[in-house]
């Protein structure tokens, strides 16, 4: 018999998952972690939402219980998603394979951490975890453990043993594990503040287009607004505000209400052949609004204030550093260093920027920083143009004299 903390989500296969572990003769304990995923999905469907998050969370940390788990508990990791994991994302305009703004990979490795706090709390000796074979979040949630813990056991039941939808429909009716009644799902769904990802069902063929009940945060282009909304972001130190939104909106409230405004307009819709970490390509839709226009935002104001080369090197940086959050290395030393290194820039990503949201794409409008390195007098054709003219020819000769001596070598170079 082990202790074992599992991580819980309330839904069937976990909860038959739990159940499972009991019957092995394990003490369990059901971890849930908030992730804002209740918050980020009020938008488009305030109307509908069924009650307050607290309540929901609540109600699965009863049904854990019920389950017989040893123990339940929910745990609020919404400021440590957005401090430690999204806002370190942002400063490396973090997207897998240029678009996907990898919000189920933010937050595995979270997970992991409250996997393994859970742990020591309670004396356990193992966690485990409701993933398959296939994925990627099994390689996060145990990298990130072995890295935090390495002296945990992780199990991975569905892996150890892979249930269907049918076996784990027929062990929940003999068992007591309560089925919800609503309609088979469609797609498997996960989803916090900083996105929602959409997969299986009719979108495993790559050549249908996702049908719309795919899609639960952004609106369809028949329901998009006329009429754009346009608002001013601002950046202090490379973490935004969203005082155009709401005066007194905290980060948490604060993407939660660029997910809904963003949501309405119809952005952030991402449908991309993606590549995961076990080799295979799978498809998948995405819907990140708040996401998309942050990161669009963040990279319009570094392209003011950062040098030329920084902005060369960063783009570098910014691509390995999604690559290592996608594949699992969140807790990698690389990824430590180039934290630090985007923390190098912070301090003069402080500005305002403009977007226009309107019918699927978000449109930088303006940007403006004390640290810009933009100069009007250096650029402007109009009148006040501070530039040396007369430089740049000398400027030219230089630059092109290992040309010129090409050119003019007796013996000549194959062309190209
Ligand atoms: N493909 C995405 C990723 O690897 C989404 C994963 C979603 N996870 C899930 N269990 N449905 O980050």
């Amino acid at each position: 018999m082990s202790r074992i903390v599992l991580a819980y989500s309330g839904g069937l296969d976990t909860s038959v998952l739990l159940k499972k572990l009991i019957l092995e003769g394990h003490e369990v304990i059901a971890m849930t972690a908030d992730l804002g995923e209740s918050d980020a999905s009020t938008a488009l469907q305030t109307a509908s939402a069924s009650g307050n998050p607290a309540s929901e969370l609540e109600a699965v940390r009863a049904k854990a219980l019920a389950l017989g788990a040893y123990d339940a508990v929910v745990i609020d990791a919404r400021d440590r998603l957005v401090n430690d994991h999204v806002w370190p994302a942002l400063q490396a305009n973090a997207l897998y394979q240029g678009v996907y703004p990898l919000s189920a990979a933010l937050s595995r490795p979270l997970i992991s951490a409250l996997l393994v706090e859970t742990a020591k709390r309670f004396s356990a000796d193992t966690v485990a975890h409701g993933c398959t074979g296939k994925g990627n979040d099994q390689v996060r949630i145990e990298l990130a453990v072995r890295a935090l813990d390495p002296t945990l056991q992780v199990r991975a039941p569905l892996r150890e043993t892979p249930l269907s939808r049918p076996d784990a429909m027929a062990f929940a009716a003999a068992h007591g594990v309560p089925i919800a009644h609503t309609a088979a799902k469609p797609y498997s769904i996960d989803a916090n503040l900083w996105g929602r990802s959409i997969e299986a069902g009719v979108l495993e063929d790559p050549w249908n287009e996702p049908p719309e009940d795919a899609y639960a945060w952004t609106a369809s282009p028949q329901t998009r607004p006329q009429a754009a909304d346009e608002i001013v972001l601002t950046f202090a130190a490379g973490v935004p505000g969203f005082g155009a939104l709401g005066t007194t909106l905290n980060a948490i409230d604060g993407i939660a209400a660029l997910n809904v405004l963003a949501g309405k307009h119809g952005i952030g819709r991402i449908d991309i052949v993606e590549d995961r970490v076990i080799g295979v390509k799978s498809r998948e839709v995405y819907e990140a609004p708040a996401a998309s226009v942050l990161i669009a935002a963040h990279k319009a104001l570094e392209r003011l204030v950062l040098t030329r080369d920084e902005l060369r090197f960063k783009a570098t940086c910014d691509q390995k550093y999604a690559e290592l959050a996608y594949d699992g290395l969140w807790m990698s030393p690389l990824r430590n260093a180039l934290d630090a290194f985007n923390a190098s820039f912070a301090r003069r990503m402080t500005g305002e920027v403009r977007v226009r949201l309107h019918q699927g794409a978000v449109t930088v409008t303006g940007v403006r920083s004390a640290f810009a390195l933009y100069d009007e007098a250096l650029a402007t054709y109009g009148a006040g143009d501070a530039f040396d003219h007369h430089a740049a020819d000398g400027f030219i000769r230089l630059y092109g004299l290992p040309l010129d001596r090409i050119a003019r070598l007796k013996a000549p170079v194959a062309a190209g």
